[in-house]
């Protein structure tokens, strides 16, 4: 079993989240597994965007993203979906979080940017089809 970033469940925001990275995980680990929406990738969106994308954060009210579930994760912006089921490249919400966007969309915003463990679930998630697992 490999160790996954799991900062949701065992830190929560916790100075802990640091040390994650020296666990087993490596990016071929993460690749060959399935990531699960609501074990993996639920759990870094909660700790790194829900604060700021939920009705009365200033992410939902300027963009439309609703964060708290699956569902409105893949409805989208106000402009329309940001996740491209099987292809991380052209999905806006993996853009967001490795800093291929213009500087003010980068995600967090005006936060510290996400480790790579957390980032890489993302990814996969989503290379796997995006699918509410
Ligand atoms: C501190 C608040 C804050 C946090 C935390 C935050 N966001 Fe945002 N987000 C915003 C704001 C504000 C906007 C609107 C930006 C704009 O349109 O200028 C936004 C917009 C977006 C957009 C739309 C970008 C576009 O192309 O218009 C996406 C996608 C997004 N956020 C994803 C995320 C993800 C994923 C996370 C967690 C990793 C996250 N955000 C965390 C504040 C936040």
């Amino acid at each position: 079993m490999i160790t996954r970033c799991r900062i949701g469940k065992l830190a929560r925001g916790a100075i802990f989240s640091t040390m994650l990275l020296a666990g087993t995980w490596s990016s071929d680990a993460i690749a060959q597994d399935v990531i699960s929406f609501t074990e993996d990738v639920f759990p870094v969106i909660e700790l790194r965007c829900l604060e700021c994308h939920q009705p009365g954060g200033p992410g939902y009210e300027k963009s439309g993203l609703d964060l708290r579930s699956y569902k409105g994760l893949m409805k989208g912006t106000k402009h329309g979906p940001i996740v491209v089921p099987g292809s991380a490249f052209t999905s806006n919400l993996i853009a967001v979080i490795d800093g291929r966007t213009d500087p003010s969309l980068r995600m967090p915003h005006n936060r510290k940017r996400m480790s790579k463990c957390e980032r890489l679930l993302l990814r996969f998630w989503v290379s796997q089809g995006a699918r509410d697992n």
